[in-house]
């Protein structure tokens, strides 16, 4: 057995990897070790730095599909003290020519899937969940802190949508294994360096009363959902948001009634909702907007009429996903009403499923255009507006019990596995996704686009043979 010891970060393992792989060391023969946890216990087994030279010098370069490369980039972000062995076990068998290790439906595959999928989440979470608590001016720099707990090791990510948010702000993020800081020019990470969770919350803070005002007078007892406000604020988010210790007692006063007054007494004494906040910061309004229509994540809701929401019963076995509303889906407010909407209503007739039966939607609520004369052209949308929508589209996945989701085109099959999913791969087979099915076809308006109708009718054939998959796996 060799032991490997590498610091406990991507660039490191990957190194190590190739050069592992270069020796032809199967994966049983490897123990990996983070130096991290092992740094006082020099391996007798190391490499000389001689010797590890002469491996990577030839180190194959291993050719892995842009997608797979993906997925083990985001899969090394997983808190699992295992995953480096177990990404080398992925990469050995591509090595070896074993492509089913990429694909979801290989055991091996699928918990890479899971893994880069919980990664996604928590990228998204940390976004969502991070407050800043302004410090008195007295104590300089930085100007913001916030202390979080991710699940995964998204910190640096994190770190990074901040610093190209917030402008010229000074600010630290402290995390159980780490610490990001941001001058307002420079962002530099520190691993393992804690702080205590105390250093944040006596951080004096007067933009954090106005927030705790703020969500005090808007807390709609009459509409509380406690399994919706854990869904969009898990518990375990709490303790870093300032409404966080607001929470458990603003809920058992809704449920007495008690609140109704209080809200009503705030709400009086307020005389208004708007709260400063400085344009740069993290806004909670912004960034988990409590509808559809008043959702700012991105900027498509400028130009678009309205958002449009997904259609149909939560308890439907299908749901069908495209890409995002066009024109008149955009005018009428409906998923699927325009010409491409026509050619699916009529592949769904002929596979037999019916559109009351399925949850239509799209990746991205808003629709984005360009003017072309007095038209609007449809626009593809961007990753940064498919990850803004991501927020919505996990929320259906949450509430809609669909047991397959039929991706429609390229877009929407990357909204849900990652960017880089190849369409070419997955057609025609259904792929595992957590408990469900995914099924991904074109678009419809892939086949309106073909001019030859051979060509228009194998690919209106394509969707019908994936709607009859869908249909046959969700026992209709
Ligand atoms: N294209 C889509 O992807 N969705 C719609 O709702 C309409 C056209």
């Amino acid at each position: 057995m060799k032991t490997i010891t590498i610091d406990d970060e991507f660039d490191a393992w990957r190194s190590a990897a190739l050069s592992a792989l270069s020796q032809g060391l199967a994966p049983e023969a490897i123990e990996w070790r983070t130096s991290q946890t092992h740094a006082a216990e020099p391996s007798l087994f190391e490499p000389s730095e001689a010797e590890r030279h002469e491996a990577q010098s030839h180190a194959p370069t291993v050719r892995v599909s842009k997608e797979l490369a993906t997925l083990i980039k985001e899969a090394a972000h997983f808190s699992d003290a295992h995953r480096w062995s177990f990404l080398y076990r992925v990469l050995w068998r591509w090595a070896q020519g074993d492509r089913a290790v990429a694909s979801a439906a290989d055991e091996d595959g699928a918990r890479l899937h899971r893994m880069a999928k919980a990664v996604r989440r928590a990228q998204h979470d940390m976004i969502a969940y991070v407050r800043f608590r302004k410090r008195d001016a007295s104590l300089g720099s930085p100007e913001y802190v916030a202390w979080y707990e991710p699940d995964h090791d998204v910190l640096a990510w994190g770190a990074e949508h901040f610093a190209k948010r917030m402008g010229k702000s000074t600010w630290l993020i402290t995390t159980p294994t780490g610490a990001a800081m941001f001058n307002g020019e420079t962002l530099r990470l520190e691993r393992r360096h804690a702080f205590a969770a105390d250093h944040v919350s006596d951080t004096p803070d007067s933009a954090e009363a106005l927030w705790l005002t703020y969500y005090k007078s808007t807390f709609n007892p009459a509409r509380l959902n406690e399994d919706a406000l854990e869904l969009h604020m898990p518990v375990r988010f709490w303790k870093g948001l300032p409404e966080g210790a607001l929470i458990p007692r603003l809920v058992s006063e809704a449920r007495s009634g008690a609140r109704r007054m209080a809200q009503a007494r705030g709400v009086g004494a307020l005389g208004g909702k708007s709260i400063p906040v400085e344009a740069s910061e993290a806004q909670p309004e912004r960034d988990t907007p409590t509808s559809l229509d008043a959702c700012r994540r991105c900027d498509l809701w400028r130009t678009a009429t309205q958002a449009v929401a997904g259609q149909g019963s939560e308890r439907a076995r299908i749901m069908l996903l495209g890409e995002q509303p066009g024109d008149q889906e955009d005018l009428k407010g409906e998923p699927f009403v325009g010409p491409a909407g026509r050619l699916l209503d009529d592949a769904m007739q002929r596979a037999g499923v019916a559109r009351r039966d399925v949850y239509l939607t799209n990746a991205v609520k808003h629709f984005k255009w360009e003017p072309r004369g007095k038209r609007r052209l449809h626009k593809t949308p961007g990753q940064q507006e498919v990850d803004a929508c991501a927020y919505w589209l996990d929320k259906e996945l949450r509430t809609v019990d669909a047991r397959v989701i039929v991706t429609l085109g390229a877009t929407a099959l990357n909204a849900l596995v990652g960017k880089g999913a190849s369409l070419q791969s997955h057609l025609g087979r259904a792929v595992p996704f957590g408990d469900r099915w995914i099924v991904a076809t074109y678009h419809p308006s892939y086949a309106l686009r073909q001019n030859d109708d051979t060509a228009r009718e194998r690919t209106v054939a394509t969707i019908v043979a994936a709607l009859e998959e869908a249909r046959r796996l969700a026992g209709q």
